[in-house]
């Protein structure tokens, strides 16, 4: 990289079922530009989420390197499953494709393990999960991530499982009182199987989170999904 350090811009990319969000962060991981958001391409196929992040990226001026975070297992910058996206995107080479038409390096991790990274305090047992189209879910102890954890598709109650009980359409469904009550419910049993110190709730639908929360849970602002991109680039 040609810049020295300090000048280093990173963009960062948040896919989501609903909207795909940029901004560029600095060396420290402060946000140097304001975030844009377009509404995900419908069908949410590769090429068109693609040209949606080639567009965002284009209001952000300048940036050497890229964070992705993608609603789906990846492994080695491929997306391994999509659920809320496109059959498309399974086995897709993101970080490759994405690096030749952004002409700077691409990484890409699952868009809660980004979130989580951006919040975390590093300490112990930390568990995050976020609420948006899509249920997700990350782990890390002492700071270290335990990727692609999936809690979402993992049978929840009634033979559901977290996602169609907590996802964006059911809380459409069921309304915010029911999907407040079904969350306390995850709440107690995560909390049972993970034993965690900590435990964050993310996502574009944590805002509509009533109930009252243990000392140990706490909600995180959206933008912490972004916030992770620079913990990508920490070697
Ligand atoms: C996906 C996860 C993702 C979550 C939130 C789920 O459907 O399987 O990988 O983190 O949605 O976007």
């Amino acid at each position: 990289m040609v810049e020295k350090n300090g000048a280093i811009r990173t963009l960062s990319v948040d896919i989501g079922g609903s909207g795909v969000k940029v901004l560029v962060l600095d060396i420290t991981g402060k946000p140097l530009t304001e975030r844009a958001r377009r509404e995900t391409p419908q069908p949410p196929k590769p090429q068109a989420v693609i040209d949606a992040i080639v567009a965002l990226a284009g209001t952000q001026g300048e940036f050497h390197r890229v964070s992705v975070g993608f609603p789906g297992v990846v492994r080695s910058g491929v997306t391994e499953t999509a659920a809320n996206l496109d059959p498309e995107w399974i086995g897709f080479d993101l970080a490759t494709t994405l690096s030749k038409r952004l002409n700077n390096p691409v990484r890409v991790i699952n868009d809660a393990d980004m979130q989580g990274l951006g919040a975390i305090a590093g300490k112990g047992v930390e568990l995050v999960i976020t609420l948006g189209t899509g249920f997700g879910s990350a782990l890390f102890v002492d700071g270290k991530l335990v990727p692609n954890l999936e809690m979402g598709h993992h049978e929840f109650r009634k033979g559901e499982t977290y996602e169609e009980q907590l996802g964006r359409a059911t809380l459409e469904k069921v309304g915010e009182k029911k999907w407040n009550r079904r969350l306390q419910k995850a709440i107690a049993s995560l909390e049972h199987l993970f034993n965690y110190d900590y435990l964050y709730i993310g996502g574009g639908e944590a805002v509509r989170v009533h109930i009252e929360l243990p000392s140990n849970v706490k909600i995180i602002p959206n933008i912490t999904g972004l916030l992770g991109g620079i913990a990508l680039w920490k070697d």
